[in-house]
């Protein structure tokens, strides 16, 4: 939708950013489709914002998705289900909806952060530990073994064994 960027309904909630440490420790994305309208930092070699509208939009390439917080959640995920070639960044929930209908029945394998992450404001101030737990999806082989490999802290669980 092309209107003049004061005629969108802006939302300024949800503007956590990944520490760019994790997103460079899992290789080079082609695509963040859920973005801020102004980055602090570049998480793929394309972005999408609220604007343009990540959900609408046709994703292609190796996908980032870290989700708005919301109740659209669980299309976010499905999508990423959908188009396979992602490694999604989400709260540990494991009692929702999202992980029961979504998360175990189409992810390959789980990487749960062993610290909480301490994600950044958009004027680019980290803030303090965040109150949940964080886990990495990945949706494909690909994806599962870039996660068994990197060098984070830790502990990941292959789901198609
Ligand atoms: C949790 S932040 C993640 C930001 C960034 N991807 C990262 O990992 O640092 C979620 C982002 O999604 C954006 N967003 C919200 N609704 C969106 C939509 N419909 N399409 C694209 N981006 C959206 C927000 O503006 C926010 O920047």
């Amino acid at each position: 939708m092309n209107l003049p960027i004061e005629k969108h309904k802006i939302n300024y909630k949800n503007e956590w950013l990944t520490p760019i440490e994790i997103i460079n420790a899992l290789g080079e994305f082609d695509l963040d489709p859920c973005s801020p309208i102004v980055r602090k930092w570049d998480t793929a070699k394309k972005h999408i914002n609220q604007i343009e509208d990540g959900l609408k939009t046709e994703w292609e390439g190796r996908v980032w998705c870290f989700p708005p917080f919301a109740k659209e959640s669980v299309k976010w995920l499905e999508k990423c289900a959908f188009h396979g070639n992602c490694i999604a960044l989400t709260f540990v929930r494991s009692d929702t909806k999202l992980f029961h209908q979504v998360v175990f029945p189409t992810a390959y394998a789980l990487f749960f952060l062993e610290k909480r992450i301490k994600f950044y404001s958009l004027n680019g101030e980290q803030g303090d530990s965040s109150s949940s737990p964080s886990v990495l999806i990945a949706f494909d082989k690909n994806n599962a073994d870039i996660l068994k490999n990197c060098k984070l802290n830790g502990y990941y669980v292959d789901l198609k064994f």
